[in-house]
């Protein structure tokens, strides 16, 4: 059984063959996805994938790179999506300084009215965060938002930060980057926080696990992030797969 906590089946690099690649992913190991939005389409994307396969469910927000969407007209649109049955978190949200910093202001601003709604909503988040380890930190602190919940999505910071996190309330994402040789601090934050703290992500169509390194990712590859954490953690793979589920089970408040 595994759990795909972030995923972007929406995504055009799957518009050839959607269907019988979700078709093949419920007849695997895989039992549970969230697609997640990223801007006010995708979120509606979202929902309407949690509405046509029963095993997926939705998450809705605002990425970073789009924060100019976070109006007042935005968090309307946003609080309709979430009406939505299959709804279980607010994101993905939060900042990246890899791409622009210039509007880190703006940023910062719509990551906080999304935290804001999300606890209007009282839904956990996803949280996006690329370099950008301070301020988020900062604003994640100062709204409370550990008491939320939700994820720190494809961790990429140190295993202090990861701990911090984890301390907050938050779990920590884990996805393909895990299998790379040259991912030395993500490797360490496995080793150094909790299984129990612990989701599996694809962020598909990007971040394929080695072997698949720069090709198309789909929930299909996350036996191999499976594989890495047990090795890391010096444990067996069931365990693995069966304490991430229920980690995830948790952190969405999903039923079994
Ligand atoms: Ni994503």
């Amino acid at each position: 059984m595994i759990f795909d906590t972030h995923a972007h089946y929406d995504d055009e690099a799957f518009n050839e063959d959607r269907e019988k690649l979700i078709d093949e992913i419920s007849r695997s190991e895989i039992r549970k996805i969230v697609n997640v939005g990223a801007n006010l389409v995708t979120s509606q994307n979202s929902v309407d994938l949690s509405e046509k396969y029963d095993f997926f469910y939705a998450a809705v927000g605002v990425h970073p790179d789009d924060a100019a969407e976070v109006t007042e007209e935005g968090i309307e649109r946003l609080r309709e999506l979430a009406k939505g049955k299959k709804v279980v978190a607010v994101g993905e949200i939060g900042l990246d300084y890899y791409w622009n910093k210039d509007n880190s202001d703006l940023q910062k601003t719509a990551f906080k009215r999304q935290i804001e709604l999300a606890k209007e909503l009282s839904l956990p988040i996803i949280v996006h965060s690329r370099d950008a380890a301070a301020d988020t930190m900062e604003i994640l602190h100062e709204t409370d938002a550990g008491n939320l919940g939700g994820v720190i999505h494809c961790f990429s910071y140190s295993p202090e930060m990861a701990l911090e996190s984890v301390k907050m309330g938050f779990y920590i994402g884990i996805g393909g980057v895990v299998t790379f040789k040259n991912a030395k601090k993500i490797k360490e934050s496995v080793e150094a926080i909790p299984l129990e703290k612990i989701v599996l992500e694809t962020d598909c169509p990007y971040l394929a696990p080695d072997p698949f390194r720069g090709k198309r990712n789909s929930s299909l590859y996350l036996e191999y992030v499976v594989k890495e954490i047990a090795r890391l953690k010096g444990i067996d793979e069931n365990t693995v797969m069966e304490q991430t589920f229920k980690n995830a089970l948790n952190m969405y408040n999903i039923e079994a």
